[in-house]
């Protein structure tokens, strides 16, 4: 039995988007015994991040948005972000998602760190550009952001299109869907990281 249990992080600000399309091409290969969890930003809407890390301390969400996709991400041990290229980064609602990971990592009794830590992070991802090198500035977000939190790193399956469905048509990004979580995932390094 698979003792892996997926969560899926939909970031688009539309639903049934290519991003979308194509994490449930690549996740069409995972073993039956592998649980999915699939959540989307856009219908659970976390509160407007608010920074307290230097005046008092967060409060473990008890419900709500926030509270559904904290105990989601502790319970993964993969971790997949489904955002669409916006302006050459995540989308508005995942770097909302991401901005109270910095929230969690200081809520008292969480552990965050030290439970992600050695967990695995993925991305999907839709653009319209056809040049995949404009996307490297969210493939270095979440990088980076498994880096700091110690995790493991899948890289990010990318999938060329605008509107719904035109991914279908990326032949190249549906065979590399076929394969993409059965690659290695190293533990995230930062680029200075030379050992
Ligand atoms: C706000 C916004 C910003 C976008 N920025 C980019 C971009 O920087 N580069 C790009 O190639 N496509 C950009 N696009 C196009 C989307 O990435 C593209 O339509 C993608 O297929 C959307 O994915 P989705 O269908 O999963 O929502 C942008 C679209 C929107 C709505």
């Amino acid at each position: 039995m698979s003792d892996r249990n997926f969560l899926f992080v939909l970031g688009s600000s539309r639903s049934g988007g290519n991003s979308e399309i194509l994490a449930r091409k690549a996740a069409e290969q995972l073993p039956p015994s592998t649980g999915q969890t699939w959540i989307d930003l856009s219908e659970h809407r976390l509160p407007e991040f608010e920074d307290l890390r230097h005046d008092s301390d967060h409060v473990r969400p008890r419900d709500g948005a926030a509270a559904l996709l904290l105990d989601a991400t502790l319970a993964a041990t993969d971790l997949v972000i489904v955002s669409p290229l916006y302006w050459y980064s995540v989308s508005t609602l995942t770097k909302r998602y991401l901005d109270h990971w910095s929230g969690w990592l200081r809520t008292p009794g969480v552990d965050f760190k030290d439970t992600l830590g050695g967990r695995t992070l993925w991305g999907v991802t839709a653009l319209a550009h056809t040049e995949e090198v404009v996307a490297d500035p969210l493939v270095g977000t979440l990088n980076h952001s498994a880096a700091y939190l110690g995790m493991r790193f899948g890289g990010v399956l990318l999938g060329n299109g605008s509107k719904p469905g035109d991914v279908l048509t990326d032949t190249a990004a549906l065979t590399r869907a076929k394969t993409f979580f059965a690659q290695d995932a190293p533990l995230a390094r930062y680029p200075y990281d030379t050992e």
